[in-house]
């Protein structure tokens, strides 16, 4: 189900890796409010200026089951390419899901990621080809969407993130201490100044 958004909205901290909310379990959403619509419209608005085609609660400080995205709409940089990238956006195709589960899987395929919470790391991740995903909306009542392909994958992707589980969890361990050790030399880096 296409889920609403008015174009405007609080642009929200994006918390990163390695902050430990990352790596905390969501609980479910059990109110459906004018708060949790707000939340919802302030996320997307969110994931559309940072740009990102997905983002989960968790992302933005709140250890709830509830994921935004969009893996449809087009981006446009409209300033100069010495300047502050500033995007028009259209066709727009926003979810929300609230409580999502998936219910079946089928087939694998390797796609390669990347999320707003780790700039600048790209790898190679495989996932389920097919999913069927049961949720809710705003007013609480429940849908069952299929998904493939991109769609599918950033599903897949935002529902680990309520469970804690990022995308390098996925990859190999020497990998994943590579990054591990950029992160460190840039904090070093950074301290320095
Ligand atoms: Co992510």
């Amino acid at each position: 189900m296409k889920a609403n958004y008015s174009g405007e909205g609080q642009r929200l901290k994006i918390h990163k890796y390695p902050d430990s909310i990352l790596k905390k379990k969501s609980v479910a959403v059990e109110v459906f409010d004018e708060g949790l619509e707000t939340l919802c419209q302030n996320m997307l608005h969110t994931m559309y200026k940072a740009p990102g085609i997905g983002l989960a609660a968790p992302q933005i400080g709140k250890s709830i089951r509830l994921i935004v995205l969009d893996v449809d709409y087009d981006r446009e940089n409209i300033k100069e390419e010495d300047e502050e990238p500033e995007y028009q956006i259209s066709n727009l195709n926003p979810y929300i899901f609230i409580n999502p589960v998936i219910t079946s899987r089928e087939g694998k395929m390797m796609h390669q990621e990347g999320c707003l919470s780790l700039p600048e790391v790209f790898e190679d991740v495989e996932r389920d080809e097919k999913i069927v995903v049961e949720y809710q909306d705003l007013k609480g009542e429940k849908h069952t969407l299929e998904a493939d392909e991109l769609l599918s994958i950033c599903i897949q992707h935002e529902i680990d993130h309520l469970v804690g589980i990022l995308f390098i969890d996925h990859i190999s361990q020497l990998k994943r201490s590579l990054y591990q050790k950029k992160l460190i030399k840039e904090k070093k880096r950074a301290c320095k100044k």
